[in-house]
């Protein structure tokens, strides 16, 4: 498969209609957001103190006696009467101006959206603590030493026969993700036939390592995407989550049991270093190599197609529930088609080309740039040719929303409606100095 920095208006023509209604379905999902009966706290009030008012009103530094940190410490205070925002300075210092002191200000809009929450009695869910992680624990290389600590003591599997299939719930919440074990060895990556990017065909070998049954599913991303610190466990409060999304991400294809989508690779990153912070066990994006491995199934065909993938002749334009067709020989679904799926390694064309002979153990071309990198598998909107264990494209900044009035974001790639990633967890626990390299790969910043 090509490289394709546009790649829309290289598939077939009824895409072009499907992207159309895409990006009316995103308009319309914005509208409801406009009105609304209640001022949502996380979504509408939270943000602006956090943004404007935290800095100077927290328990370091409480000017003016005024905390706004914790609904207790705000309350405490003579600043806000429930009910009554004319008599309340937090919003009457907003509205004058006053506070905060210096830019930036907040909008009109944000103001108003405090005169409304304390106007309808100023809800503040329970036990909700607002800001910043501790410094000491700020996403950095600190975070990672703490968190590979935990990995250590949680992990009891120490060689390969100790690794067997599971479920398990992300703590707090009833969403399950299922891991089946990938034992190592050698394979034979590309392909002789491919496109040019898939040749040479070489040999390859893979540590063992877990792989996610399903593709990461909405169910459980948006956990991720919409979480709130909750100030109970610092470590997952350190990582550092999505900003809201400016347009309803599924485009109305569906929520539950289906396939995250539009993340960049940072957001994935992010992701998996959360889930590993969340469960004590480290999950990251798998390299390609260890991808076509589980792909390959030590060579099992995934053969008639329609029987394991979804693509561009069978998934309506759309992508679908994960796990509906048959699994690979691995017991992994949708491999192959449904969405594509990231992995860690910095795109080229030529890496097959410049292998030798010799053979390569855990093969992974680290990052020097944000773009491109490396995804798999194929998509919905692929053609059956390009749902295959071997097709490589590479990722394109024109995945970003277009629109130009939209703030480009490094968390999402929404115009790759067909893209998303499922993780792995290696046996062996890697160094601080690799799950950082993991973690942070390079994408973090985005031009
Ligand atoms: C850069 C620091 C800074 C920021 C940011 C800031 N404040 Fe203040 N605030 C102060 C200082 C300093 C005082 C004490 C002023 C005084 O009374 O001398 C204060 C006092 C207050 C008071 C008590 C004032 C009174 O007269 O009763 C309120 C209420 C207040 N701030 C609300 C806010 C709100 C709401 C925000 C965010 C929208 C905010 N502040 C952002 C520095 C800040």
């Amino acid at each position: 498969m090509e490289r394709k920095p546009a790649r829309a208006a290289g598939t077939a023509a009824g895409h072009h209609q499907i992207r159309v209604t895409m990006r009316l379905v995103a308009v319309l999902a914005l509208l409801p957001m406009a009105g609304g009966a209640e001022v949502d706290f996380s979504t509408r009030v939270r943000p602006v103190l956090e943004k404007y008012c935290l800095s100077c009103h927290n328990p370091e530094r409480a000017y003016g006696q005024v905390r706004v940190d914790t609904a207790e410490a705000l309350f405490s205070g003579k600043s806000l009467v429930k009910g009554a925002p004319e008599k309340s300075t937090l919003y009457t210092t907003m509205k004058a101006g006053t506070m905060p002191p210096a830019a930036p200000k907040a909008t009109a809009e944000e103001i108003e959206a405090i005169r409304q929450w304390i106007g309808e009695g100023a809800v503040w869910p329970a036990g909700v603590r607002i800001g910043s992680p501790p410094p000491e624990l700020a996403d950095d290389r600190k975070l990672v030493t703490a968190l590979r600590r935990r990995i250590v003591m949680n992990t009891k599997e120490r060689r390969e026969a100790d690794m067997k299939p599971y479920e398990a719930k992300i703590p707090g919440t009833d969403v399950a993700f299922r891991m089946t074990p990938v034992r190592g060895g050698e394979f034979t990556m590309g392909a002789e036939q491919g496109s040019p990017n898939e040749k040479p065909a070489h040999r390859a070998k893979v540590d063992p390592f877990w792989m996610g049954v399903h593709e990461v599913t909405w169910d459980e991303y948006r956990l991720f995407m919409f979480s709130a610190r909750d100030g109970a466990a610092p470590e997952v409060d350190a990582v550092s989550t999505p900003t809201r999304p400016y347009v309803e991400m599924s485009f109305g294809m569906g929520i539950k049991g289906y396939p995250a989508i539009s993340m960049t690779q940072h957001a994935a990153n992010k992701y998996a270093q959360w889930l590993s912070a969340k469960t004590g066990h480290f999950f990251r994006l798998p390299t390609e190599a260890e991808w076509e491995y589980a792909c390959k199934a030590r060579g099992a065909e995934q053969a008639p197609l329609d029987d394991y993938a979804w693509h561009d002749g069978n998934a309506n334009g759309k992508y679908q529930q994960v796990g509906k067709k048959k699994p690979n020989a691995f017991g992994l679904y949708d491999m192959l088609g449904n969405v594509m799926e990231w992995t860690l390694d910095q795109y080229d064309p030529h890496t097959y080309a410049a292998r030798g002979s010799e053979l390569i153990v855990n093969p992974w071309v680290k990052s020097a740039e944000p773009y491109p990198h490396a995804v798999r598998g194929g998509g919905w909107a692929d053609a059956p040719e390009g749902c295959t264990c071997t097709a490589r494209l590479g990722s394109d900044p024109s995945w970003k929303v277009q629109d130009p009035q939209l703030p480009k974001s490094i968390w999402y790639h929404t115009d790759a409606q067909w893209l998303g990633f499922r993780l792995v967890r290696p046996l062996r626990i890697p160094s601080s100095d690799e799950m950082d390299a993991a973690w942070n790969n390079g994408v973090e910043e985005d031009p």
